[in-house]
């Protein structure tokens, strides 16, 4: 049996790329050179890289088009989310004694509902970067147990985190995806960020980040992150720790995705 949406959406993404050939008169040896590229950029094994750089801020769009008003804005997830992060007691994440010069930060905030309620025991996770932009169980050296971890809200809705303040990354730059950036003169660079989910039954999942507003990096992500305007974090230092507070509101999910 046809599957409608699928051809809906597949007609949809040729039309466009049809129009995008004919707009820029692609030329017969410009399409052989675009199919050698993604040859390339499959058998590197960086078609999900490619892919999160280039389209998963539209999708994120999608998300926040389709929200509740009063809902937080969602931003990329990227490939570095781990679901076996570990359960945090105290919010503390592991951090290695190799940065001496890392510097503390804590992560806070309530998760409400749209109706400003606050929302118990709703499952939080956070992962960021070293002090070197790598990522615990991704990076070779840091193991996956570390700068990643998972909390519970407590009865007034709010939680906490600690660790250290991540820095500005490039993404891994070495093959056909930062060839690409570098050839279309862009770079390779994300803003330091803090990576949050928000999961709680009958609730959509939120996806979202927090930025630094002294980041040179913050207003020219390579992935074009949305980068939200209430995410963007002026210096708070409260007893030496950076300090970010981040209410989260989550929306009910609709009907149709309970039934999913
Ligand atoms: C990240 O923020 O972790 C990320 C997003 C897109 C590509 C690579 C990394
Ligand atoms: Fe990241």
């Amino acid at each position: 049996m046809a599957n409608n949406r699928l051809d809906q959406v597949v007609s949809t993404i040729v039309e466009a790329v049809r129009g995008a050939v004919r707009d820029e008169n692609i030329s017969f040896e410009e399409y052989r050179a675009a199919i050698g590229y993604m040859m390339k950029i499959a058998e590197s094994g960086e078609l999900p890289l490619f892919i999160d750089v280039f389209l998963n801020t539209s999708i994120v769009s999608v998300i926040n088009q389709n929200a509740h008003p009063a809902a937080s804005p969602s931003d990329m997830e990227g490939p570095y989310f781990l679901d076996s992060a570990p359960v945090l007691e105290d919010g503390k994440m592991k951090t290695m004694d190799a940065y001496a010069d890392d510097q503390p930060m804590i992560v806070r905030g309530t998760v409400k509902d749209v109706d400003g309620q606050p929302l118990a025991d709703v499952l939080v996770d956070m992962w960021n970067s070293t002090p070197d932009g790598k990522y615990g169980g991704i990076h070779e050296g840091i193991p996956v147990d570390y700068y990643r971890g998972k909390v519970r809200t407590d009865a007034q809705g709010q939680y906490q985190f600690e660790s250290t303040v991540p820095v500005a990354y490039k993404i891994p730059d070495s093959g056909p995806t930062g060839a690409l950036l570098e050839m279309m003169g862009r770079h390779s660079w994300r803003p330091a960020h803090v990576h949050l989910k928000v999961r709680h039954p009958g609730y959509r999942d939120l996806t979202t980040q927090l930025y630094f507003a002294e980041d040179e990096y913050t207003h020219s992500d390579c992935c074009e992150g949305i980068v939200p305007e209430q995410f963007i974090y002026p210096e708070l230092i409260e007893d030496g720790k950076r300090v970010l507070e981040a209410d989260l509101v989550i929306e009910p999910q609709a009907e149709s995705q309970m039934a999913a």
